[in-house]
């Protein structure tokens, strides 16, 4: 079996117990690594004075962890500014939060050069390489500027927009093409692929040889979707035990009688967090005998505060928040609860199963695994209720929600009337179609069949060496 080499942003090292990051990529190549050797490399979190060229090497387990310090300028003009600022938004289809800066770009590409130049060291010729992440779309280009002719896929985490969205994009035509030296490319969903294969055939004199495969100067790339999924029965079961934590009691005893709607985010505008707030504001102007009889619940973990828009949403979900609790609280009832800071798996296990509803309403989002986890985590005998998006990846796959434009106040608020008065054997019945999804396409099954999709494309030609981006 050839070695796994993992390349992301984030890497995930495991703690003193054993125990690595909860977060959904972390789970994910986890998995991966459970059965085969491998090395993980990518940006250590750190900042240092000097650019690292050469990684620092820690052993966990038998996987090699290989992470890069950046200075402060890579940082700023990589992470925060081409990655966060111009690309983010605009695959999530939001161009007029997009900001471009040739430096940032600069600053992107130079970043991608500079791993390329430190992992190509480390390679060896028969590594699957498995590239995570919009902040890595350039790598393969440059490996291959190295020479490097090994297989290497791509992972898209987030949504993949209509070419008419990334074409507003300035140097997005390079990204196009860059994604083009990757063997494999997986996305979240069958728009995604399609939006990505027409992009490339629409932007360059590429072809399409099968319904995933585009060829572009004789070199083929597959594109397909792989919905990321859950690790299923692990979730089971911390819902089952959940943690003893002051967080899980506290709304036990507050919640006294009401139903718990519960939402869990990353603070970021493409969750839709207060668009979330405003919508159950109307439906308790809709439903006024809801009202001391239900308490929303919305978890946020401050995200990138350090980019201007990411500061800005935290500043209106905390108006939207004290308006909504002003104008509709009373003594002995907050209507919305709302906590930043990030909790345990095990802990948001057990908030998901007391909750009668899950409210997943991003704008856009690329898969959502807090739709799964919800829906893993509901007692089989009386589950609790879905209300999911339609923009969010994971409604290709979970029919069994009440699905929901959410920018749609009023039909949002009445996805939680309905879910809040739902008979349990619509529950029930809602809640396997579910399951029976989740478990057949759980993690294992994500892994093993990138994984082996990338195992079986041919190796790239050595001689073929394309122009750096
Ligand atoms: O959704 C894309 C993603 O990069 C995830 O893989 C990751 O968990 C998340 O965003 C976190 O973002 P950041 O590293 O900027 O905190």
């Amino acid at each position: 079996m050839p070695r796994l080499v993992v390349v992301s942003n984030r890497v995930a090292i495991p703690d003193a117990s054993g125990k690595s990051s909860a977060g959904g990529l972390a789970v994910a190549l986890r998995e991966a690594f459970q059965r085969q050797e491998g090395l993980w490399f990518g940006w250590s979190g750190k900042v240092s004075a000097h650019p690292s060229t050469e990684p620092k090497m820690t052993d966990k387990g038998h996987v090699r962890y290989a992470l890069m310090d950046l200075t402060a300028t890579d940082r700023q003009e990589y992470y925060s500014g081409f990655a966060n600022r111009a690309l983010w938004p605009v695959m999530h289809y939001r161009i007029g939060l997009s900001e471009f800066s040739r430096a940032d770009y600069a600053g992107y590409l130079r970043v991608n050069r500079t791993f390329a130049r430190a992992l190509a060291r480390l390679i060896q010729a028969d590594d699957l390489i498995w590239v995570h992440d919009y902040h890595l779309i350039p790598l393969a280009a440059e490996l291959r500027v190295l020479g490097l002719a090994n297989r290497i896929g791509y992972f898209h985490h987030i949504p993949w927009p209509a070419p008419e969205v990334i074409g507003t994009l300035p140097g997005s035509q390079d990204l196009l093409r860059a994604i083009t030296e990757y063997d494999l490319v997986g996305v979240q969903t069958e728009r995604d692929a399609d939006n990505l294969r027409r992009g490339i055939i629409q932007e360059f004199d590429a072809t399409q040889r099968t319904a995933d495969v585009i060829v572009l100067g004789g070199r083929q790339t597959r594109v397909k979707d792989f919905p990321i999924a859950i690790d299923v029965s692990s979730f089971e079961q911390a819902a089952c035990r959940p943690a003893r934590h002051r967080l899980i009691q506290q709304t036990v005893a507050s919640l006294g009688s009401r139903s718990l709607i519960i939402g869990i985010d990353r603070l970021d505008y493409s969750k839709g967090i207060p668009e979330r707030m405003e919508s159950f504001e109307r439906f308790l102007i809709s439903n006024p005998d809801q009202r001391g009889r239900v308490t929303y619940l919305q978890i946020a973990p401050t995200s990138r505060s350090e980019v201007p828009e990411y500061a800005s949403l935290s500043r209106t979900v905390s108006e939207t928040l004290g308006r909504i609790n002003g104008a509709h609280g009373e003594p002995g009832w907050v209507p919305i609860h709302y906590v930043t800071s990030a909790y345990p798996r095990g802990v948001l296990a057990g908030l998901y199963r007391i909750a009668r509803v899950g409210l997943v309403t991003p704008m856009r989002d690329g898969m959502n695994l807090v739709a799964k986890e919800y829906v893993a985590a509901q007692d089989p005998e009386d589950p609790g209720v879905l209300v999911l998006s339609k923009f969010a990846g994971a409604a290709e796959q979970l029919g069994g929600a009440l699905i929901v434009n959410p920018n749609d106040k009023f039909e949002v608020a009445e996805a939680i009337s309905v879910a809040l008065h739902m008979e349990r054997s619509e529950r029930i019945a809602r809640w396997r179609r579910m399951m029976d999804v989740l478990r057949r396409y759980d993690i294992s099954w994500w892994t093993d069949a990138f994984l082996t999709e990338l195992a079986s494309q041919r190796k790239a030609s050595k001689t073929r060496s394309p122009a750096p981006v």
